[in-house]
């Protein structure tokens, strides 16, 4: 065969497949979810997120300074919380768990990038994102507790702000009640095209949130795409630093959108499902969870996704960590 391009060339040896490797994934983008809970020494494990646990404020510690030496310098957090009510009104306690949280860690890892989650369903005894009045998923005053939240973890320490609710204008009014506190070096990671999506079944069960109804008022629309450009233009109009994509696998499309049409970074969300499947595929042996986990967070990496935040983050660095330096 008479053949100009032979692309297999480039495939011949390891040295070679790595200089011609176009995306190539670091832990310094990888963002680690992860669940607070009270109490002491608590390595409470969540059943439907095989081995991710509940951490008391000093396990949570000792997780981030384990993090932090593998190269992962960001973590994502989200409050446990069993006193719930109808105003969430626990979200703002500067007293709060994730309030006390942030303060322990940035005084064990001081440069720590500590984002925390701004939503009100892990503190409404109806598990929605927003409050609830007559029925109905008010939106602007819900926005309202939502920054008052946002102000709490500042005032504790956050580096960003990531409001998961998607409640209209809440990224303009998160900035603006940052700013006037005196609070503007606090970052914005807006999650802006977030799903109404079947994958977040598993961190529902993590913090006991599950919504009375659907969040599809709120959440967007699966079928839809182009809607997701125009929901992250307009939390970039309204301040955000960081906007997201979420769930990740399922909305590689709409990353690739986004990366073309925006110069912002982009962080997407692999979320608890995505987690989950390849865990219980891999425990039941029909698959191997670490060349999976690593194929999952590459093909996020390639669709345009600058930064992900993913309950594999440690595995993943430990990974890497060994990778680097030899050749796959
Ligand atoms: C809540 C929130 C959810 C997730 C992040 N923040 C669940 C939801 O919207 O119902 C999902 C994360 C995951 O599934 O890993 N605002």
């Amino acid at each position: 065969m008479d053949l100009v391009y032979r692309p297999r060339r480039l495939r011949r040896t390891a040295p070679i497949r790595g200089m011609v490797r176009e995306t190539e994934l670091s832990p310094r983008q990888l963002i680690y979810p992860m669940f607070v809970t009270e109490g002491k020494s608590v390595r409470d494990p969540i059943d439907s997120m095989p081995g991710q646990f509940r951490l008391s404020p000093d396990e949570l510690v000792r997780e981030c300074e384990e993090l932090y030496s593998l190269g992962v310098g960001a973590v994502n957090l989200f409050g446990y919380s069993e006193e719930k009510d109808e105003l969430a009104t626990k979200s703002y306690d500067p007293k709060g768990l994730v309030q006390r949280a942030i303060r322990a860690i940035k005084a064990a890892v001081p440069e720590m990038c500590v984002q925390t989650d701004v939503a009100l369903d892990p503190y409404t005894t109806h598990g929605h994102d927003g409050l609830v009045i007559d029925g109905e998923i008010v939106n602007d005053e819900s926005v309202e507790v939502l920054c008052k939240m946002a102000l709490s973890h500042a005032e504790a320490g956050a580096d960003w702000i990531a409001p998961s609710d998607m409640m209209d204008g809440r990224v303009g009014a998160i900035r603006n009640a940052l700013d006037v506190q005196g609070f503007s070096h606090v970052g914005i990671l807006a999650y802006s095209a977030k799903y109404a999506s079947c994958f977040y079944g598993p961190f529902r069960g993590a913090l006991q949130s599950a919504p009375s109804g659907h969040k599809k008022t709120y959440q967007m629309d699966p079928a839809n795409a182009r809607e997701a450009l125009r929901e992250i233009a307009l939390d970039l109009e309204e301040g955000a630093d960081v906007v997201m994509i979420k769930p990740a696998l399922t909305y590689l499309d709409v990353i690739a959108h986004a990366r073309e049409a925006f110069d912002a970074p982009i962080a997407a969300y692999n979320v608890s499902g995505e987690y989950a499947m390849v865990v219980a595929a891999a425990e039941k042996g029909l698959i191997d969870r670490d060349l999976a986990m690593m194929e999952m967070l590459l093909s996020i990496k390639r669709a345009g996704a600058d930064m992900i935040l993913t309950y594999f983050a440690k595995d993943a660095a430990a990974v890497l960590r060994a990778e680097y330096g030899s050749f796959i």
